[in-house]
C-alpha cells in the first residue's frame, strides 16, 4: 500500500527544502518509488529537486475548461484530464513529480483541489511513498488534499513562535478530522542549543523527531538557484534527514522490505 507523507508548517520554515531532502533520502535508501506532490500554488519543489516541470494541474484544468466544447470526440472531461495529467507527470529514477500550480480562473480553485484529491488518491496506490509539500499555514488542511496521512511532519523554524504555530497546525489538522497515523515536529535552521525551545515543545504535545542545523550549504545552493541534490552525501543535514526517515517513514510496518 502506498504511504502518504505530508510536510506542513508556517511560511519559510523549510517545508520545500525538507520535502526535497526527505524524497531523496527515501530513494537513496531503497524506497524505490516516490510520488512527489507540490501542493503549494507557489510551486518550488521542482527546483529544489532539480527537475523541470511544464504543465501544472491547474493549468491543465484551466485549458480543459476553455476547451471543454472542443474535446476529442467520445472523450469525457474526466478522461481528458486524466490523460493530460498522466502526460504532465515528470519522471526520473524512481521519482514522479505532480505540480498543482496556481489556479487563475474563478471557480477553478475548488475544482482543481477536488481533482487533486481524487488524483492523489488514485495515484498513491502506484507508488511506495507519496510526499506532499504543502503551502504555508493551515489553509491547505481545510481543503484536505489528503484525508489520511501516514506521517505528518510539521516544520518549525528555530523559534518559540515557530513551535506554537506548528502546534496550531497540528490541532487544526486533528480538528478537521484528517486521519493522522503519526505526527512529528522537525525544528529546522537550528543554530545552537535547543534548550530554550524545550518548554514550548513540551507544551505543544508534539514529538520532536529531529532538528536540522542552519547551514550555509543550503543557503548558498538557494542563492545560486541550484537543486538540493547537489548537497554532498556527507553533509550533516543529509545525515539528519536520513535518520529522521529511518526512524519514521521506514518504520511503517509494511515498508521494511526496502533493499
Ligand atoms: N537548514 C537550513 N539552513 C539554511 N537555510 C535553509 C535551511 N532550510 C531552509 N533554508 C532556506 O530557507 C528558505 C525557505 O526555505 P523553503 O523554501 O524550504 O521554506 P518553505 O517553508 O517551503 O517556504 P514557503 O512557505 O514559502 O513555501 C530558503 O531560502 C532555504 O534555502
Ligand atoms: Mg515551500
Amino acid at each position: 500500500m502506498g504511504r502518504i507523507i505530508a510536510v506542513s508548517g508556517k511560511g519559510g520554515t523549510g517545508k520545500t527544502t525538507l520535502s526535497s531532502l526527505i524524497i531523496s533520502s527515501i530513494l537513496d535508501n531503497g524506497g524505490k518509488s516516490v510520488l512527489a506532490v507540490d501542493a503549494d500554488p507557489n510551486s518550488t519543489l521542482a527546483d529544489a529537486l532539480g527537475v523541470k516541470t511544464e504543465d501544472t494541474l491547474s493549468g491543465i484544468c484551466e485549458d480543459m475548461l476553455k476547451e471543454k466544447e472542443n474535446l476529442p470526440a467520445g472523450m469525457t472531461k474526466d478522461r481528458y484530464l486524466e490523460y493530460k495529467i498522466q502526460q504532465s507527470l515528470v519522471e526520473r529514477e524512481g521519482l514522479t513529480l505532480l505540480t498543482m500550480g496556481r489556479p487563475e480562473g474563478p471557480g477553478c480553485y475548488c475544482y482543481a483541489n477536488n481533482l487533486l484529491r481524487e488524483i492523489v488518491k488514485d495515484l498513491t496506490g502506484s507508488y511506495n511513498f507519496t510526499v506532499i509539500d504543502n503551502e504555508a499555514g493551515m489553509e491547505h488542511l481545510s481543503r484536505k488534499t489528503a484525508r489520511e496521512i501516514d506521517v505528518l511532519f510539521i516544520v518549525s523554524d528555530f523559534s518559540i513562535i515557530g513551535v506554537r504555530s506548528a502546534a496550531r497546525i497540528y490541532n487544526l489538522a486533528t480538528e478537521m478530522g484528517i486521519k493522522l497515523s503519526k505526527s512529528f515536529l522537525i525544528v529546522n535552521k537550528a543554530r545552537e542549543k535547543m534548550s530554550f525551545l524545550e518548554k514550548e515543545i513540551e507544551k505543544s504535545g508534539l514529538t520532536l523527531i529531529g532538528s536540522i542545523p542552519f547551514t550555509d550549504e543550503i543557503e548558498n545552493l538557494n542563492l545560486q538557484s541550484k537543486a538540493l541534490s547537489e548537497l554532498p552525501r556527507e553533509s550533516d543535514v543529509i545525515k539528519k534527514v536520513d535518520e529522521i526517515v529511518r526512524k519514521t517513514i521506514f518504520q511503517l510496518n509494511d515498508t521494511v522490505n526496502l533493499k
